[in-house]
């Protein structure tokens, strides 16, 4: 079974990941960073949820600020005030560990070489840092998944999205790293939304699906007022695939760059999709550099839905 941590700001999707995390994967633990609210409420909701679930998964808090200390992008249009707005969860009744996550993201990967998997579904933050402490951690990574970023339009920018918005540095890092890198941007992610029909099925389930029904039924409202659409968001949760449903997802290599400029371009992931091929005899400077990550260039949505609500039907 893949060894999994999960680094994110929950955050109903990440709250999502979470939950088919712990019931399709080995989750080892779940860091939390700054993003959809800061970082003591993401880490409150990353608590809840797992105590929801009846899960002992252990929990550290990271990053509550960019590597530069830049404010980051206003949160709570998508997410609500505590990042997690809909539902009354359980109070936790643990408290997040006393280790940092970036020291928990190195142990953990230090202590499952070539095994671990971390997905991380906000700002990179605890990541670029882990990666600065220890430079092995590539090497001892079996993969690295990252929801954050556009080959398209963005959200809190034109082409730029919050997960890479709030810390372009961290992520110019992490996208760096040489680890094997699983890239699912929003314009891939935005096409899979739970409709009526998958929301009817979770409210017909146990609590856990009952409550998450709820929950997304806050974030569909959020994402009708902002964009217009027709059903619930589940974009961290869709990062998870490769190692749920890979037949699922559709991958292309491609060399993905982060642009730190200030300005509008700032935190935009810049993806070469030109198709040129490798033997094209162009200028060395007009050919794409070499792929850095595997990009989830189309997911099969009817797939994707059947594997996350089935995952969420399991809790009683
Ligand atoms: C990403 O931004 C956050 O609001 C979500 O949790 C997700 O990680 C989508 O662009
Ligand atoms: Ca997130």
């Amino acid at each position: 079974m893949t060894k999994l941590l999960l680094d994110g700001d929950p955050g109903h999707d990440d709250a999502v990941a979470i939950l088919v995390a712990a019931q399709r994967l080995e989750l080892l633990a779940v860091t939390t960073v700054f993003g959809n609210a800061p970082v003591e409420a993401t880490t409150r909701n990353a608590l809840a949820i797992l105590e929801l679930a009846g899960l002992e998964v252990p929990v550290a808090a990271g990053a509550a600020r960019s590597l530069l200390g830049e404010p980051p992008p206003a949160a709570g249009a998508a997410h609500g005030g505590s990042g997690l707005d809909g539902v009354a969860l359980p109070e936790p009744r643990r408290a997040p560990l006393g280790a940092h996550a970036v020291e928990l993201l190195i142990e953990t990967a230090r202590a499952h070489r070539e095994e671990l998997v971390v997905a991380l579904t906000g700002p990179q933050t605890n990541m670029a840092l882990a990666l600065r402490l220890e430079p092995r951690l590539p090497r001892w990574l079996r993969a690295v998944a990252i929801m954050g970023g556009s080959a398209g339009p963005g959200n809190v920018r034109p082409m730029a999205c919050r997960n890479v918005v709030a810390d372009p540095e961290a992520a110019y890092i992490v996208f760096g790293c040489g680890a094997p890198i699983f890239w699912l941007g929003f314009e891939t992610s935005r096409t899979v939304l739970l409709r009526e029909g998958d929301l009817a099925r979770l409210r017909a389930g146990g609590r856990v699906a009952r409550t998450v029904a709820a929950l997304l039924d806050f974030y569909r409202q959020r994402y009708r007022r902002i964009y217009g659409a027709e059903g619930a968001p589940i974009h961290d949760a869709l990062a998870l695939l490769p190692w749920l449903r890979p037949d699922a997802v559709r991958l292309e290599p491609v060399a993905l760059e982060v642009a730190l400029a200030p300005g509008p371009t700032r935190g935009m992931t810049v993806v070469d999709r030109r198709g040129i091929r490798p033997d094209a005899g162009l200028p060395a400077e007009q050919m794409p550099k070499p792929a850095n990550v595997q990009m989830a260039a189309a997911i099969d949505r009817d797939a994707a839905v059947e594997t996350i609500l089935e995952a969420l039907l399991a809790y009683p």
